[in-house]
């Protein structure tokens, strides 16, 4: 089987190339990056000389180039997570979310569409989104598959859209599709302009943690790798035309998460306990903060029998560890180095 991954060289897509590379030697993976600020190959340094393993340097916004690839390759199906990610970067920027977001997801379903059309159902379409889709939550309740959509940033917004066409495609053409909503991920690799690297790069250089409002705002926070996992149960055994929905069953406020990550750090980096709470720093809010956000996962968990096997406690041990481990990653990654450094091994097409 020939699968295109899309932003494959980014946070979860890395995660979930590696274990499609590793799990399925048979199978033949395609990462399908445009190395923005957030794709890195850095991240697949392990297994970027393996067999089964391409990387595609291109644009998902370039119709033209994805009739190129697919006319090549022939791919049987997609897991799509290509996307701008940051809800801080969609309030400055919009456009650059319905750019990829929006358009870059109508033309891999179009490619899609026109290169199934003659054997449909022997294809496959896969759609990695996200809870934020659903809105925001008051202090009860969870997000389920039925909850309706209500997105607040222009990131939900773009990604909302997205999921809809997604949806339009199976109806109205029958293009076999399946979708995952997940919340909040957490792990290596994951580009520190995000809550969990952000501070653990700023408390380990003793720079200001900043934490937007008050700090109440609650996530529900996975471990990376075992978003990959569903990602493989859902491609593998979910059903066509289904929606998922992926959590940690793990909720957290703000404050207390960052305030767990400087007790964890100081005690790691041999600082006297509290030293590292004194970098808190509450921030001006994020405009229209979502208050909270929470996942029920039992149509996953009672379907196709996945949990969460990391628990926080040892997935933040792991993440901080990764951190601490990892220098040079993380300099080529604030210093914006690393695009242009392993850009030189591919050639564009
Ligand atoms: P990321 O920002 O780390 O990675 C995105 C990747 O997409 C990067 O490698 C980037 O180079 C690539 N990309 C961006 N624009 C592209 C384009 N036009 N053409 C080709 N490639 C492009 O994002 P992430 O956090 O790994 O998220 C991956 C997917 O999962 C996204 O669709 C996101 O909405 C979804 N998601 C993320 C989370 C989370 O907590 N991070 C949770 C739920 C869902
Ligand atoms: O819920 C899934 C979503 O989780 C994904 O779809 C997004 O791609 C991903 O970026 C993430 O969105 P969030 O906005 O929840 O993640 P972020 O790490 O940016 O922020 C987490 C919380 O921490 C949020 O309440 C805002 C707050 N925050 C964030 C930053 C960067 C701070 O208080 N200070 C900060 O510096």
């Amino acid at each position: 089987m020939k699968i295109l991954i899309t932003g494959g060289a980014g946070f979860i897509g890395s995660h979930v190339v590696r274990l499609f590379v590793n799990k399925y030697p048979n199978y033949q993976i395609y990462n399908l990056d445009k190395l923005t600020y957030a794709g890195n190959l850095a991240n697949l340094t392990d297994i970027k000389d393996k067999e089964n393993y391409t990387f595609l340097k291109g644009d998902i916004v370039d119709a033209a180039y994805l009739e190129g690839i697919f006319a090549e390759y022939q791919f049987d199906a997609v897991i799509h997570l290509a996307a701008e990610s940051h809800v801080d970067r969609s309030i400055t920027d919009p456009l650059a979310f319905v750019h990829t977001n929006v358009i870059g997801t109508v033309n891999l379903l179009n490619v899609a569409r026109q290169h199934w059309k003659e054997n449909m159902d022997k294809h496959l379409f896969y759609h990695i989104s996200t809870d934020e889709v659903y809105g925001s939550l008051g202090e009860d309740g969870l997000f389920t598959e039925e909850t309706a959509y209500d997105p607040r940033s222009p990131y939900s917004a773009s990604k909302a859209s997205s999921d809809h066409f997604v949806r339009a495609y199976y109806h109205t053409y029958s293009l076999p599709i399946k979708l995952s909503n997940c919340s909040n991920n957490y792990g290596p690799n994951h580009f520190p302009e995000k809550l969990i690297p952000l501070a653990i790069n700023n408390i380990k250089n003793e720079r200001p943690v900043p934490v937007y409002g008050k700090g109440e705002n609650v996530r529900d926070w996975l471990y990376v790798l075992d978003h990959a996992r569903a990602i493989d149960d859902i491609f593998h055994r979910g059903k066509v035309g289904d929606t998922y929905n992926i959590g940690g069953v793990n909720e957290w406020r703000n404050i207390d998460l960052i305030e767990l990550l400087c007790d964890l750090m100081d005690e790691k980096l041999g600082r006297p306990q509290g030293h590292s709470r004194k970098l808190i720093t509450f921030v001006k809010d994020r405009a229209g903060h979502d208050l909270r956000y929470a996942i029920d996962s039992s149509k996953l968990m009672n379907e196709l029998g996945w949990e969460p096997s990391v628990t926080f406690e040892e997935g933040l041990s792991k993440t901080v560890d990764w951190y601490l481990e990892n220098t040079e990653w993380l300099e080529n990654v604030t210093s914006g180095n690393y695009t242009s450094y392993y850009e030189q091994q591919y050639t564009d097409r």
